[in-house]
């Protein structure tokens, strides 16, 4: 087999493994992907009438305080200054979120100072002090208190997660961040921006080496590809970012995952909602969102004649759909830990990524996790022949 190493996937990771080891390392890789297209959930296109970029897997803010992450990026594109802000319409009524002296003074129809506004809060939280919140609902309101809890979060999370929050785990949510000042940037990092020319172009250029072969519409379980799982495990090294409980044929049972559907429209406006994100918290409304992507590139000029929108649902992943993010019941915990046992196992094969591992990754993190990988277990077999795995 003429390559050095496979990589199964090429999102953000797969990318990024494949980058280091072609560019750095000089090695022959194969990266293959059963979609038709490269860069994993991160993948964009502009929509065809309007030219209007559009995420094709829901929207995607880059952002990261990860200082060899941004080095690392900015060698494949430029980043805008992008700012990610969010708002939510509650009965008729449009707020700034997260949660902040704004929303509430807006809410309440107040002037509270900061020290007012954590007065308040701590009072209205203190309904359920002293209690053990075992549902979502009473953890939201032990949090932050009935009101807010009620307007902004208790039928948002109902919507994401197709369950009334009462029936909800209270361990699904540990905190409910709300600020005491008017700040509504919705990232804390220190770098934040969206790709100059687009995402795909970045991701693009990521896989643009001589000793990178990518293998589209590949997929690694069909036995009558010529990078499948059955001719290339043992033969040559394998970093895998496709879902695990797959690769073990659903051995010790699947995994459950939530997934999105999104609607796109084209409208015949120059704009339609004023901002990339706004989120309906609402009971009445069956999405949680809509994106409007014009306003992701405010410095493009784009058509004035038409904008596109996207409306976001949410619900349980079935078999067949995409795996978006994990649901992490204790059951899928248990089932994890026994895969992870196989996969240390499979001593060619290196398992990463967001479905690789069952863990929600951004693109910093998965970009991060690939680079220490490269470091510590690829590098290392290649140059010294230390195990893989
Ligand atoms: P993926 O991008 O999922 O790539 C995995 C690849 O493996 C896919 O291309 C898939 O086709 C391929 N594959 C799977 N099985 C096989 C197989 N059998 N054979 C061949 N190929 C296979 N991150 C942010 O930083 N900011 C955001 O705003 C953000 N928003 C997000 C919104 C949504 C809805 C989701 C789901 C994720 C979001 N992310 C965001 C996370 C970002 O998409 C991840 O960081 C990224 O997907 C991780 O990259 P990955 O390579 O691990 O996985
Ligand atoms: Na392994």
């Amino acid at each position: 087999m003429n390559t050095d190493l496979v990589v199964v996937g090429s999102g953000l990771f797969g990318l990024t493994v494949a980058e280091r080891a072609a560019r750095e390392m000089g090695l022959k890789v194969t990266m293959i992907d059963r979609r038709s297209h490269l860069g994993g959930n991160a993948y964009s296109e502009n929509e065809e009438r309007t030219g209007i970029e559009v995420h094709r897997y829901g929207a995607h803010l880059f952002h990261t305080s990860n200082e060899r992450v941004w080095e690392y990026v900015n060698r494949f594109t430029a980043f805008t200054n992008y700012v990610h802000r969010v708002y939510t319409r509650h009965k008729g009524e449009v707020f700034p979120m997260p949660i902040n002296l704004g929303t509430i003074n807006q809410f309440f129809r107040a002037a509270y100072s900061p020290g007012e506004a954590r007065d308040l809060i701590r009072e209205q939280a203190g309904e359920l002090a002293g209690t053990d919140p075992q549902n979502l609902n009473d953890k939201g309101i032990q949090l932050i208190g009935r009101p807010l809890y009620e307007a902004f979060i208790k039928h948002y999370t109902g919507k994401q997660w197709q369950t009334d929050p009462k029936d909800l785990p209270a361990s699904i949510i540990s905190r409910l961040p709300v600020r005491y000042t008017y700040d509504n940037r919705y990232f804390n990092d220190t770098h934040e921006g969206l790709p100059v020319d687009g995402y795909t172009a970045w991701l693009e250029r990521m896989a643009d080496h001589p000793n990178i072969d990518v293998r589209l519409d590949t997929d690694f379980f069909d036995d009558s590809q010529e990078f499948s799982k059955s001719n290339v495990v043992g033969q040559v090294p394998v970093v895998y970012t496709g879902p695990v409980d797959r690769y073990f044929d659903y051995a010790q049972g699947d995994l459950s995952w939530r997934t999105i559907d999104l609607e796109e429209e084209v409208l015949d406006i120059e704009d339609f909602q004023g901002t990339s994100v706004m989120n309906y918290p609402d009971e009445d409304v069956p999405f949680t969102r809509i994106h409007e992507f014009r306003h992701f590139h405010p410095e493009r000029d784009y058509t004035k004649d038409a904008t596109v929108i996207m409306r976001e649902f949410s619900r349980f992943a079935e078999k067949g759909d995409e795996p978006y993010y994990p649901v992490n019941t204790q059951a899928d915990r248990e089932k994890l830990l026994a895969y992870r046992d196989l996969a240390k196992e499979e001593s060619s094969v290196l398992f990463g990524g967001r479905l690789g591992t069952y863990k929600y990754l951004d693109m910093h993190m998965a970009i991060g996790s690939a680079l220490s990988m490269v470091d510590n277990k690829i590098a290392p077999h290649f140059t010294s022949g230390a195990p893989l795995s």
